[in-house]
């Protein structure tokens, strides 16, 4: 099974077991000083142990100045050597092998920690980020060309089997690679020639200082997207360059913050670079292993993608933030148990949000050393799981994992809850992996699920249960306005699900990510619809990174906003607002919110069984409260 992705491989002297690497994703989880964590150590820990062949470390920043995120690693001084050495040989143990991405953020850094300026080889502002750089003068670029092989220097002495140095994604190296960023006019910018200079020179320097035998790979963003910007021939091109200056692999990504496209959504296709990788493994005629990044999601694919040989190995990098023991379960025959990715960047928003990455739906992503699903309970107990949703589900699922006596209520005739309407709207159909996941884990589990079933107080008073967990979600909220009973008004989550079919000309109350996914789905279907919001904006109920990339589909569709406008009465043709109305109008669709189904709470809390309210059941919210509220109910009981 698999037999392309578990073929062994070499990078230079290094010998790596699988195909599978882990590429750089920045966790937070390190200390402010730069110094690993205890939590970190374990993160990696457990990613060696299930199985993938290469670890790339997060990007280390190579001075102050360069650091992007606050709890970011570290590797600008020597204090920091013996945490990496903890580190590396914790994923020695299992036979991984781990690099370190050393990087200066450049005019993508942030530098609120050193007070210092962003800089850049030109006075050109990001456009995201938006400070104005200095410009680095010859001086200053020796100096970081220094900080860079001091660096590799530190990484070799910290345990890392190889460096990867940070080409890609808008930072350092990349702006001076980029006539997008680099507009100087001495020998460091202007022809392409000198554009290369300070990457090439920094491959020179590293690679002078850390020897023959030490891997140096270089990350690149394949095409940056950008007006002026790289392309596939540029960039290829320099790869030449790159092996002729002793590179022994190159990643390939793309993307830089100004034009996006560095992490792909559900939005992209899969493998988006794929082809960039297979274009720079042919240019640069298969000197050196190529590896490639980007919506990489399950093992067929990883398989296909080295049996076709469009590239050497595959980074699969939120399927792993997502799974850690993703390589083990596929190898093993158990490919069905993997926790798949569904690209839905919660990790990443987490991360912009300056926060600690977690995954949408695995509890355990960054908590490691604090669960271990391997212990069962002493004592076990009889469980009633009423509602299944995601966190209903899950609460079952550990619960029966740490030998608990679970039953699963669900009193329609299908799991998912709310969820399932979730996963209609464009780009949203990979959610229903949640589902499918934790149903194979429940029926792997051996968890009796009563379909149909509507708990009551006289069912578990019959049962007498030692714990209930509600987690009876919650339902669309009907606003009281004159009008809402008529028949052409319906629920978001009808349409989504399919159950109520609108007109051509459509309005819906209610800009949250409820509404605008809904509006999204019925202009794919080319209706003509309105959506009013009340507040000042639409999607306020999502993170800055995930409303960014959903108001920007939808500013490129027909889709009419109108916000800080209410609703006040709903005729058969028009809807009316305070200061206008929308007339010739077919159909009205509410999207206002949810409200919680709570409605064992008042009963169970008079007598002497001890519950616990998990998810939308507390308060409408999503996936990652569920789940999470779930994995506590029952995990540690
Ligand atoms: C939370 C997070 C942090 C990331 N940090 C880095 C980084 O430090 N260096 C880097 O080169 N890429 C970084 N990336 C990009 C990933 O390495 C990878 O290219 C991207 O996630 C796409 O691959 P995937 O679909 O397999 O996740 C990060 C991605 C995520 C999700
Ligand atoms: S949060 Fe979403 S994108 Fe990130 S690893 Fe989890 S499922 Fe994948």
């Amino acid at each position: 099974m698999y037999e392309n992705l578990f073929k062994a491989i070499s990078i230079g002297t290094l010998q790596i077991k699988n195909r599978g690497v882990m590429p750089a994703m920045v966790t937070n989880f390190c200390n402010s000083d730069g110094s690993v964590s205890d939590r970190f150590v374990a993160y990696h820990e457990a990613r060696a142990k299930g199985g993938v062949g290469l670890i790339i470390v997060e990007a280390a920043y190579v001075n102050r100045g360069g650091k992007g995120f606050a709890n970011q690693i570290g590797i600008d001084n020597d204090a920091l050597i013996p945490g990496l050495k903890r580190l590396t040989a914790k994923v020695h143990r299992h036979g991984a092998k781990i690099a370190l991405q050393l990087y200066h953020g450049g005019r993508q850094a942030n530098t609120q920690d050193s007070g210092t300026e962003v800089v850049a080889p030109s006075a050109i502002p990001c456009p995201v980020i938006q400070a104005m750089p200095h410009p680095l003068s010859v001086e200053e670029i020796k100096d970081i060309e220094k900080e860079f092989a001091d660096a590799a220097e530190r990484a070799k002495e910290g345990g890392f089997d190889a460096v990867e140095l940070h080409g890609a994604h808008g930072y350092l190296l990349n702006e001076f690679l980029s006539p997008n960023s680099n507009r100087r006019m001495d020998k460091y910018g202007g022809t392409l020639e000198n554009r290369r200079r300070f990457p090439l020179e920094i491959v020179d320097a590293v690679r002078l200082r850390v020897g023959e035998d030490f891997p140096v790979i270089y990350r690149i963003s394949s095409e940056e997207f950008l007006t002026d910007g790289l392309t596939i021939v540029d960039t290829s091109d320099f790869c030449k360059a790159l092996v002729e200056h002793g590179v022994a692999a190159i990643n390939v990504s793309g993307g830089s913050y100004a034009s996006g496209k560095i992490i792909s959504g559900p939005d992209d296709i899969l493998g988006v670079y794929v082809d960039n990788a297979s274009i720079i493994k042919e240019t640069i005629q298969n000197k050196v292993p190529v590896m490639v990044a980007n919506r990489i999601k399950t093992p067929e694919f990883a398989d296909d993608i080295i049996g076709r040989g469009k590239a050497d190995m595959v980074a699969t990098g939120r399927a792993l933030i997502c799974d850690a023991d993703f390589y083990h379960k596929a190898k093993t025959g158990h490919r069905d148990e993997i926790r798949g990715c569904l690209s839905c960047n919660h990790c990443m928003s987490a991360l912009m949000s300056g926060i600690c990455i977690s995954c949408k739906y695995n509890p355990l992503t960054g908590h490691e050393s604090e669960y271990d699903l391997a212990l069962p309970t002493l004592t076990r107990k009889k469980i009633m799981v009423v509602g299944g949703g995601p966190g209903g589900m899950e609460a079952a699922f550990i619960g029966a994992v740490k030998n608990h006596a679970v039953t699963l209520y669900e009193k329609t005739d299908r799991l998912g809850g709310n969820l399932l309407a979730g996963t209609k709207s464009p780009y949203k159909s990979e959610m229903i992996e949640v589902v499918e996941y934790l149903s194979t884990m429940l029926k792997k589990n051996r968890i009796p699920i009563n379909f149909n079933t509507e708990v009551t107080m006289e069912h578990i008073l019959r049962e007498a249960p030692d714990l209930v967990i509600l987690a009876m979600g919650s339902s669309p909220t009907i606003p009281k306005i004159p009008g809402i009973g008529y028949d052409h008004v319906v629920l978001a989550e009808d349409v989504l699900l399919g159950r109520k079919v609108v007109g051509k000309n459509v309005v819906i109350i209610g800009g949250g990510s409820v509404g605008i996914e809904t509006a999204e789905l019925l202009n794919a279907q080319d209706k003509d619809v309105v959506v009013i919001e009340m507040g000042k904006d639409i999607l306020s109920d999502l993170s800055p990174t995930l409303k960014t990339s959903l108001a920007s589909r939808i500013s490129q569709t027909r889709i009419q906003i109108l916000v800080d406008q209410k609703v006040i009465k709903v005729r058969k043709r028009s809807v009316v607002m305070k200061k206008e109305r929308i007339k010739n109008m077919d159909s009205v669709v509410v999207a206002v919110g949810y409200h919680s189904n709570n409605g064992l709470i008042k009963e169970l809390e008079k007598i002497n069984i001890p519950f616990s309210v998990i998810g939308d059941a507390v308060n409408p919210r999503n996936i990652f409260d569920a789940v999470k509220e779930g994995f506590q109910a029952t995990y540690g009981i």
